[in-house]
């Protein structure tokens, strides 16, 4: 396993919508598991292949804490196939440093996925794991959380996020 890098807002992969994965085969579990890996490396719930630059529909998903043990969910083309009710609730992403805001989504969806055995799933969830499946879709849409903010909230983060890779650029050229 590996763990791999983590595009950052403005890179233009990430506004990019993904291709769907036709066969599961051993170069896609090898994804999955390397994708799992980054996610835990850098303390995240959840993570979409957009991310780390791969073009397919997967996601990797773990929420558990402490407190609370959770499973480690590996979706091939995962799906939104309903919602119901509104919640806000902030959100940060792996590929939007230092930013965490309030975004409105579903409260409840209804959602299909492929494990990694081929399997079709369809679930329902009103917690944590709707919230992230919502998020990690969105990114395979070619959509991150601040493209749900009010467009002045948007302006504003996406200008503070070019300066800052801008500086980031200048830092390595030294
Ligand atoms: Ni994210």
């Amino acid at each position: 396993m590996a763990v791999l890098t983590v595009l950052k807002v403005p890179d233009p992969f990430l506004r990019k919508k993904v291709k769907k994965v036709q066969d599961i085969t051993p170069e896609v579990l090898k994804i999955l598991d390397d994708m799992a890996e980054t996610m835990y490396y850098s303390n995240g719930i959840g993570l979409a292949a957009s991310q780390v630059g791969i073009d397919m529909r997967l996601v990797t998903i773990d929420v558990s804490t402490e407190e609370k043990k959770s499973e480690l969910l590996k979706m091939i083309n995962p799906e939104v196939i309903g919602g119901e009710g509104e919640l806000v609730m902030e959100e940060g992403c792996l590929s939007v440093p230092e930013i965490r805001d309030e975004v409105k989504r579903y409260k409840k969806v209804k959602f299909r996925y492929l494990d990694p055995e081929g399997k079709e799933h369809i679930a329902e969830d009103d917690g944590l794991i709707a919230r992230v499946i919502q998020h990690e879709i969105d990114h395979l849409d070619g959509i991150v959380f601040l493209d749900r903010l009010s467009p002045l909230k948007k302006a504003l983060y996406y200008r503070r996020l070019k300066k800052e890779a801008k500086k980031r650029k200048n830092e390595l050229k030294m």
